[in-house]
């Protein structure tokens, strides 16, 4: 039977604790406990229901945990204070000393420069592979890899995973499948597909206003009460926590995601078809040109489309420049990293998001100097925007 991930967020009842419609914030740092014993027991994990000290969690961030647990299908879910907040400790808790993984080589750049630069200090080792060919990630592993890691739709060059292939190499190895879906909330469901992890940036289209950070672990219960445990758990350890007036903020966005992903989606795919046929290169896993639709195709939940971002490329960084000012200029959108915001989002990953991965690895990965990221908005009239983006790509001489 389909998954229906947006049925799943409509179907929690929370009552406030006066009977409001929504549920009560927490706005505590520590809880009090009527007796001694009590206490000693939620230290040692023993005490469900009591709250303890708001790093470990807080009613408001249970409930958004909660919401996002049930969109992603998994048992339970942990929410942190940023995306990297939630990636970081996740792959500390899954890898010691000694331990490798096997990362897709198309990854976000922050991710890329903790897994390239960071984790080594740790002496925890990256193997970094093109994730859409199963036979070189299967290469890759050793007797030390813990733990494959990719985006099922990645940042910036929207390569499309394949969650169940991935998944079976997982399982023959015994390794852990984690997968950021950041870029595909609700259209894609990797955790329904075989990922063990599925991990987001709730900073971009889930919280989708842009005005705050936030991250979430999905996962079974076992390996979030790990996160959190007292003695080792790096969630409670690192102390990445979210605060509870955000977890609140941002669960009341959260219900509205099914409808703006629709419209992300399809004015992402109305500009792509007419970029593409204008003759720009353009990558959008909804069109047939790209590698990944079919692929696509097979697992998303169909009426979600295939999302927001795109890629043009304006064959030189000074051209990508110049066409980005002037569509800032022109009020088409924001020149500003990040993604999932009601007015379109546009920069030059090579150069920003993606600045950590060296210039060589870059080409390599065909990641270009004047490729533009596109999170495509909301826009109501996407006829008029794609007619006022022709001109300024006009004006610039990328079109003619
Ligand atoms: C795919 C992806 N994952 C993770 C992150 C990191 O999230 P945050 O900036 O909320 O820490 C980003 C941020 O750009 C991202 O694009």
């Amino acid at each position: 039977m389909a998954f229906k991930p947006a049925d799943k967020i409509q179907d929690l009842q929370y009552f406030g604790e006066f009977g409001g419609v929504n549920p009560s914030i927490s706005d505590s740092s520590t809880y009090t406990f009527l007796s001694a014993k009590t206490m000693f027991d939620t230290f040692e994990g023993n005490a469900d229901g009591c709250y303890l000290y708001s790093r470990h969690t807080s009613p408001s961030n249970l409930y958004l945990g909660q919401a996002l647990a049930a969109m992603e299908g998994t048992e339970t879910a942990n929410v942190a204070a940023s995306g990297m907040g939630a990636i970081t400790p996740a792959l500390l808790q899954m890898c010691k000393a000694g331990d490798h993984i096997v990362s897709s080589r198309t990854i976000y750049g922050g991710t890329y420069a903790f897994l390239k630069n960071f984790a080594p200090r740790l002496n925890i080792e990256t193997s970094f592979v093109d994730i859409t060919k199963l036979d070189q990630v299967e290469a890759a592993i050793t007797e030390n890899t813990k733990v494959l890691y990719c985006e099922t739709v990645s940042n910036p060059l929207l390569e499309v995973a394949d969650i169940e292939g991935l998944s079976k190499i997982a399982k023959k190895h015994n390794l852990q499948l984690l997968v950021d879906n950041t870029f595909s909330p609700l259209s894609l469901s990797p955790g329904k597909l075989g990922a063990d992890v599925v991990l987001h940036s709730l900073t971009k289209f889930i919280n989708g206003s842009s005005d705050t950070m936030g991250g979430v672990t999905c996962g079974t219960q076992e390996f979030i009460d790990s996160l959190r445990n007292v003695n080792d758990g790096a969630n409670m350890l690192l102390g990445p926590a979210m605060d509870s007036l955000r977890a609140a903020s941002i669960l009341k966005n959260l219900r509205t995601l099914h409808i703006r992903i629709k419209q992300h989606s399809e004015n992402a795919l109305y500009l792509a078809e007419k970029f593409e046929a204008d003759g720009l290169k353009t990558v959008y896993p909804g069109l047939k040109s790209h590698s990944g639709h079919e692929i696509y195709k097979k697992m998303m939940n169909k009426e979600y489309g295939f999302g927001g971002m795109l890629t043009v490329d304006a064959g030189s960084i000074d051209k990508a420049n110049e066409l980005m000012e002037l569509m800032q200029e022109r009020n088409l959108g924001y020149l500003a990293v990040s993604l999932g915001f009601y007015k379109t989002l546009f920069s030059a990953p090579g150069s920003s998001t993606s600045s950590e991965i060296p210039e060589d690895e870059q080409k390599e990965m065909g990641l270009s100097d004047g490729l533009i990221r596109f999170s495509i908005g909301l826009d109501n009239d996407i006829e008029r925007t794609y007619t006022m983006m022709r001109e300024c790509m006009v004006k610039v001489g990328i079109l003619k």
